[in-house]
């Protein structure tokens, strides 16, 4: 099969990569090297069956694929409160630009997020079933989109009813 990761240059997706490549697959990899490292990828540069492109998944892309693994998005904390607005432009677009490619290539898409979309659990561990605790207030705390944009970001600051909109979002 021929296979896109998002974020094939971060810590999750170079090995995701790697483990396909072994698989017999056909990898693309797409980053924007924001906490992604070309090293992590060097030893598989070589590989006929694999192709880097830097990439910025807040724009689209077009590529012939089975199988779509977005896993592109900064994922700790101080990375992810960097640029608030950035990171949730990426979650929100990044699975739009994965779902439009995946609509048009009739590929599965496997979305990659965090234990934070339930919030503070009452469960543990959580599974399936289980919705979450999340609170809707700005500073309830979630992956992607959920990601509240914090005090570095002027526009959310100046009304709580956007910061709400789109911490809630
Ligand atoms: N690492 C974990 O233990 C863990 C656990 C659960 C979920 N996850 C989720 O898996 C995903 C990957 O996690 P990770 O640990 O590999 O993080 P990571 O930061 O190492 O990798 C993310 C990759 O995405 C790239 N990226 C960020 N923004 C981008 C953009 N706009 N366009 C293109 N590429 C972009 C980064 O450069 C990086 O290479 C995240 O969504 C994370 O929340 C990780």
């Amino acid at each position: 099969m021929r296979i896109l990761v998002t974020g094939g240059a971060g810590f999750l997706g170079s090995h995701l990569c790697e483990r396909l490549l072994n698989d017999g697959h056909e990898v693309v990899a797409i980053d924007n090297l924001f906490t992604g490292r070309k090293l992590n990828i060097a030893h598989l540069l070589k590989h006929p069956n694999f192709e880097f492109v830097r990439h910025d998944v807040i724009d689209p892309f077009k590529f012939e694929v089975d199988q779509i693994y977005n896993l592109a998005c900064p994922a700790s904390p101080p990375h992810y409160q960097y640029n608030p607005i950035k990171t949730i432009k990426t979650s929100v677009m990044g699975a739009i630009n994965c779902l439009g490619l995946a609509k048009r290539t009739r590929a599965r898409v496997f979305q990659a997020s965090t234990s934070e979309v339930y919030g503070d659990p009452q469960v543990h561990p959580q599974p399936e079933t289980y919705w979450g605790h999340v609170s809707a207030s700005p500073s309830a705390r979630g992956p992607g989109c959920s990601r509240p944009p914090r005090r570095r970001s002027m526009v959310t600051r100046r009304s709580t009813r956007s910061r709400r909109a789109i911490g809630a979002t």
